[in-house]
This record gives structure tokens, C-alpha cells and sequence, in this order.
């Protein structure tokens, strides 16, 4: 199967690359190396034996796209390619919606005239927006509070109408909760520009000595701890979800959707509690004020797709944790220049 992975130089892309390759398929890589390393290519070489084939480029560029599909006999696509930063977005609208919604619709445009109708898209919890309960399955109401995610939604709404009027197209949505962890050599990990937006790279930051304490969002919250709570899941797991979703869905026509989580909920310290044991480090922290858009808890029911991809998150927060430092010590300044 040939498969092209548009952001699979990215933290979730390049993983799924290597369980792609470990089930037997082939990979074909595109990415404008906007938020990834030229080096990712030979840590994914060096992990699976395997140099997938790298086209620099941007999925908006219709033509390129049609070029790849015709060129590499492609079969199915997964697209990570986009922007993912939520606090940018709200500054930066107009990138969000150009990369994430006009992104997807011109390669399924080109994928279209290529007769190509397999699509796994990378989608996200936040669709969910603040949920009313938890833990959260697929039916519940969307919504968006931010331009992220509200591209996200629109994208969702893009392809839901798009496969009603192609009944003969299988597209997937993938929901994700929180990815976390590395590869488990520490040769992959997540290497993100800048100050870090998430927990667990700042987290690993901290303890690295790049930073000096992280500051909780929110201690009121009413949650066991007073801290957000989410449902953080082994990248190496959501990339077999990929791998899962292609085998079982990715030849049946319709639309499906997943969420792509544990179901279980951490805290904001319990993290920092189990990473400290991971990697023998302190992690100084202090209580701060909530982050504006935040909710309190979200964690997923994975049970639909454990039922019909017969997939179901199997690594635990030790390995989350002890994988992360893994990578964070090997790679203290992330991945290198090539
Ligand atoms: P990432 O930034 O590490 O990877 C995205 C990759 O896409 C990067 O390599 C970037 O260079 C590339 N890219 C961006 N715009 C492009 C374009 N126009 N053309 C070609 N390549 C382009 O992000 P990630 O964490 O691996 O996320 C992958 C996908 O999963 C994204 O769509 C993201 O929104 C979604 N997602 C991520 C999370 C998370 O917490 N990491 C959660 C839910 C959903
Ligand atoms: N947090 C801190 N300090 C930090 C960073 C985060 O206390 O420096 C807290 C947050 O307040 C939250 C938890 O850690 O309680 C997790 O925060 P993240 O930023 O790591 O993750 P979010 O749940 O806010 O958002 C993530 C992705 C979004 C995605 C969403 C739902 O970043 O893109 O999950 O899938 F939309």
C-alpha cells in the first residue's frame, strides 16, 4: 500500500511513519518543513531501516500534489499537514484557515482527479469544545472556541458533506486527545520551536535545565487536584491508530470517525509527578492563574474504536513519561540542523 503522509516529518507523522512501515506499507512523505527538521528523515531511516520518500512541498500546491499521487501510485492519504498552535491562531486567523481548511480541500481536490479516495485526516479533540460530561464519545455536540479549532470543525464539515456527495470515498476522522512520548530508542520525539505550548515538552524543558520551573494554568479547577485534566496518549499508540483506521476502514466507503484516546485522565500533577519519577529529575512548578480557553477536564471513550479497529491504546504513563526523557536527554536542543 502507498501511502502519502503529507506532515510526516512532524512529532505525530513521523511516528506513524515507522509502525506504517513496520505493518508493511510505504510511505510517501510530504512536507514544507515549516515546523520539522530535514534530519527527522534519517532518525525514521535509522528506526526502521526503511528511507521513506520525502517530497519538499506544500499541500496547498496543487499541481506537486497531483504530480506525487500520479508519480508514487498512491492508494490512501493521511494528512497531518497543518498548523497546530492555538494561542496563534488566535493572532494569525488567516494562516490557520489557508494552511488547515484551504490545505485540505486543494489536496482532495487533486486527489479527486487522481482517483484517489482513500483520506485519514487528523483531527482533534478540541472539536468537542467544552463538553458537557465526560468521558466523551463521538456523538456528542461540536463546537469551537478558537480559530484552531475552529478549522478543525470546518475541515470535519468540509469532508462530511464532500463524502455524502461521493458515497464511493472512504474518509476517516481521527480525534485526537492529548499525544505525548516518543519513540522508544529517544530517537523521535517532539521538538517543538520556541516556548513550548503544551504540558509535557515544557515539562521535559524544565527538567532538561532549558527551562527554570513550569507554571500550572489553574489550580480551582474542579477536578481531584484543582488541575486541568486530559486524557494523554503514547504517540507510538495514536500511530498504530493510523496504521489501525487504514487496515480496517480505509477500504470501506463512508465517513468515520474515532476519538483516539486512553480514557483515563490525568492531572496537570500527576504528570509532573510520574515524569519526575521517570527521569530522576525535579521539576519545580508553580501555581498560576488558568490559561484563557481552557477547560477543566476532557478525556475520551475509546470504546468505538477498539469495537470496529480493533485498535486500543496499550502503552501506560510510565512508558509515556520515562519515553518522553528519553528523547528530551538524548536530544536536549531537539533534532540538529542537517
Ligand atoms: P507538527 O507541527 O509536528 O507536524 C505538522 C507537519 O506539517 C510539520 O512537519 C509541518 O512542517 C508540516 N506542514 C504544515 N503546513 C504544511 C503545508 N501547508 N504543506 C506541507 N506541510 C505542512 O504537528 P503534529 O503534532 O505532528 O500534528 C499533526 C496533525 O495532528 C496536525 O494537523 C495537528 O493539528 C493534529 N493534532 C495534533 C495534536 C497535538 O497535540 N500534537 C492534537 C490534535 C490534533
Ligand atoms: N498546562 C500547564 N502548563 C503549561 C502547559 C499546559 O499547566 O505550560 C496545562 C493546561 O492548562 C492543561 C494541560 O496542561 O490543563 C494540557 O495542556 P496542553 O496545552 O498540553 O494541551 P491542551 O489540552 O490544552 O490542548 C491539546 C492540543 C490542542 C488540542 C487539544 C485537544 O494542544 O491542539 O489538546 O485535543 F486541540
Amino acid at each position: 500500500m502507498n501511502v502519502l503522509v503529507t506532515g510526516g516529518m512532524g512529532y505525530i507523522g513521523s511516528h506513524t511513519c515507522i509502525q506504517m512501515i513496520d505493518a508493511g506499507m510505504n510511505p510517501v512523505i510530504l512536507d514544507n518543513l515549516y515546523n520539522s527538521k530535514n534530519t527527522v528523515l534519517e532518525r525514521i531511516e535509522k528506526v526502521s531501516g526503511v528511507k521513506p520518500t520525502f517530497i519538499e512541498g506544500d499541500v496547498r500546491n496543487k499541481s506537486l500534489v497531483v504530480d506525487v499521487l500520479k508519480a508514487h501510485n498512491i492508494d490512501a492519504v493521511i494528512h497531518f499537514a497543518g498548523l497546530k498552535a492555538v494561542g496563534e491562531s488566535v493572532q494569525k486567523p488567516l494562516e490557520y484557515y489557508d494552511n488547515n481548511v484551504n490545505g485540505t480541500l486543494v489536496l482532495v481536490d487533486a486527489m479527486r482527479d487522481c482517483d484517489v479516495k482513500t483520506l485519514v485526516f487528523s483531527s482533534s479533540a478540541t472539536v468537542y469544545g467544552d463538553p458537557a460530561s465526560v468521558p466523551i464519545t463521538e456523538d456528542f455536540p461540536t463546537s469551537a472556541t478558537n480559530p484552531y479549532g475552529r478549522s478543525k470543525l470546518m475541515v470535519e464539515e468540509c469532508l462530511t458533506d464532500f463524502q455524502k456527495a461521493n458515497p464511493d470515498w472512504s474518509i476517516t476522522l481521527l480525534r485526537y486527545f492529548n499525544p505525548v512520548g516518543s519513540h522508544p530508542t529517544g530517537e523521535l520525539g517532539e521538538d517543538p520551536q520556541g516556548i513550548p505550548n503544551n504540558l509535557m515538552p515544557f515539562v521535559s524543558q524544565v527538567a532538561v535545565g532549558r527551562r527554570e520551573f513550569l507554571s500550572v494554568f489553574g489550580h480551582d479547577y474542579p477536578t481531584k487536584d484543582g488541575t486541568g485534566v486530559r486524557d494523554y496518549i503514547h504517540v507510538m499508540d495514536l500511530s498504530d491508530g493510523h496504521v489501525a483506521a487504514l487496515q480496517k476502514v480505509g477500504s470501506k466507503q463512508g465517513l468515520h470517525v474515532y476519538n483516539l484516546g486512553t480514557g483515563n485522565g490525568y492531572s496537570v500533577l500527576d504528570m509532573v509527578k510520574a515524569f519526575e519519577a521517570a527521569s530522576g529529575k525535579e521539576v519545580p512548578y508553580q501555581l498560576v492563574d488558568r490559561r484563557p480557553g481552557d477547560i477543566a477536564e476532557c478525556w475520551a471513550d475509546p470504546a468505538k474504536a477498539t469495537k470496529e479497529l480493533g485498535w486500543q491504546a496499550i502503552r501506560t504513563l510510565e512508558e509515556m513519561t520515562a519515553d518522553t526523557w528519553r528523547w528530551q536527554s538524548k536530544n536536549p536542543q531537539g533534532y540538529p540542523e542537517s
